[in-house]
């Protein structure tokens, strides 16, 4: 039967309800605009970057100033920070700062000159002119505040750079991570397969066009290898490197024109599996090819630090290389430990360090020869330490991953190529 009034009665009751949702739909959708107008017009921080270079007039430019992984080059650098962080905390742009960094230290005509790079977060809109003038006046103040230390600020010596040229500048320096390419200093290691730009030092030792073993980028013509790589072929013509984390689409390949291997290299004791890689081109560094830094020949790694080895060697022995470049933390062990008896017995000399897990695991293996074994200091610059050598099968308990010593080799690779 049909009953109109029920319907009727049914769409008037709907009404109320269908307009409220209208209603409140509009007030979120008005609220969220406005909210989202506001942040972006007011309170979106955009980071600043400011490049500035003081001189130091006190601090006489030393031999050790010329490597950023010496301890004097260490020290200075945060002393510098650390003046320029006070300075900026104690000053009204404490909120807007973010932090200090040096990025180079070179000989000036009297003392040193620090190349600092500023980060700020600006909130809304800013004049650049007037920022740039507020940045000095609060650097002058170091003039007078910096302890021991003569700092000379120069007129016009603060100026913007945009995010791309501070990348440059710490491309050009050996060991930058890619967290300090936005001075962000946040880096998770995270899983075990890398990212593009994470390990921009790791390259493909390549023979005929297939992976070989890892190399290590140490300048833009030479890399650091394992002498044990070039067992069967030595002709440098059928070698070539890639770089870029990706074997099957590297960013670069470059041929190699000479190739020298440590003249005491003995393959039956692994002794002095050390060579160099000179290419035939340079390559110019990108955010995902640069450097890593070498540490001195009178360092020590300490025993139980933390280091990473990477590479595209197999995930078991006697497997195949792997597509996606690979890392893993280690610890470093004592090469009295990696001589035990359950250990290595004996077989590890000062030319080598070994590095791994307690009980096993995470360890280099088949490929991954040759590749680095790497620290990063407390400023987030990394070092080569070890070159992947040897090991007795891979991740096993007490038979930890050897690696080629690298401070021990430093004044031969000076010798070789001068760096
Ligand atoms: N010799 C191997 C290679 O040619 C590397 C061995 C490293 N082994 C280890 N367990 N860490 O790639």
């Amino acid at each position: 039967m049909y009953r109109p009034g029920r319907v009727a009665l049914a769409t008037r009751s709907l009404n109320p309800f269908v307009v409220g949702i209208f209603v409140v739909v509009g007030i979120v959708i008005l609220g969220v605009t406005i909210g989202l107008l506001v942040h972006f017009l007011a309170f979106a921080q955009k980071p600043y970057l400011y490049q500035s270079n003081l001189r130091i007039t006190n601090v006489e430019y030393t031999r050790q100033l010329e490597s950023p992984t010496s301890s004097e080059y260490r020290a200075l650098s945060r002393t510098i920070e650390n003046l320029m962080n006070e300075t900026f905390r104690a000053s009204y742009l404490a909120r807007q700062f973010k932090r200090a960094y040096v990025v180079r230290i070179r000989q000036g005509d009297q003392g040193v000159i620090a190349t600092v790079l500023l980060k700020f977060h600006f909130t809304g809109r800013v004049s650049e002119a007037s920022m740039k003038n507020r940045i000095e006046q609060i650097l002058r103040r170091l003039q007078n505040n910096a302890g021991t230390m003569i700092i000379n600020v120069s007129p016009e010596n603060v100026q913007l750079i945009p995010p791309a040229t501070a990348e440059d500048i710490l491309i050009r320096e050996c060991g930058s991570s890619p967290e300090l390419m936005t001075l962000s200093f946040e880096r998770i290691i995270q899983g075990t397969q890398a990212g593009a730009g994470d390990w921009p030092w790791q390259a493909s030792l390549q023979l005929n066009n297939a992976h070989h073993c890892g190399a290590i980028l140490i300048s833009n013509a030479w890399l650091l290898t394992a002498a044990h790589c070039f067992r069967t072929v030595r002709d440098p013509r059928q070698w070539s490197v890639t770089f870029g984390y990706l074997l099957s689409s590297p960013e670069r390949r470059v041929n190699v024109r000479r190739i020298i291997i440590h003249p005491n290299y003995i393959s039956e004791t692994h002794e002095n599996d050390i060579a160099l890689v000179e290419l035939n081109s340079e390559v110019s560094f990108t955010r995902n090819i640069h450097r890593i830094c070498l540490p001195a020949a009178n360092e020590n790694i300490p025993v139980g630090a933390t280091v990473y080895v990477t590479g595209w060697g197999s995930l078991q022995p006697g497997g195949s290389s792997v597509n996606v470049l690979r890392q893993g933390a280690v610890q470093i062990i004592s090469n009295a430990d990696c001589n035990a008896p359950e250990s290595y017995n004996g077989l590890v000399t000062s030319g080598m360090i070994c590095a791994g897990r307690q009980g096993g695991g995470t360890d280099a293996c088949q490929g991954d020869s040759g590749g680095p074994l790497a620290m990063a200091d407390s400023r987030q610059i990394w070092s080569v330490w070890g070159i992947v050598s040897w090991g007795y099968e891979c991740g096993l308990p007490n038979k930890p991953g050897v690696y080629t010593y690298v401070p021990f080799y430093r004044d031969w690779i000076t010798q070789q190529t001068g760096i």
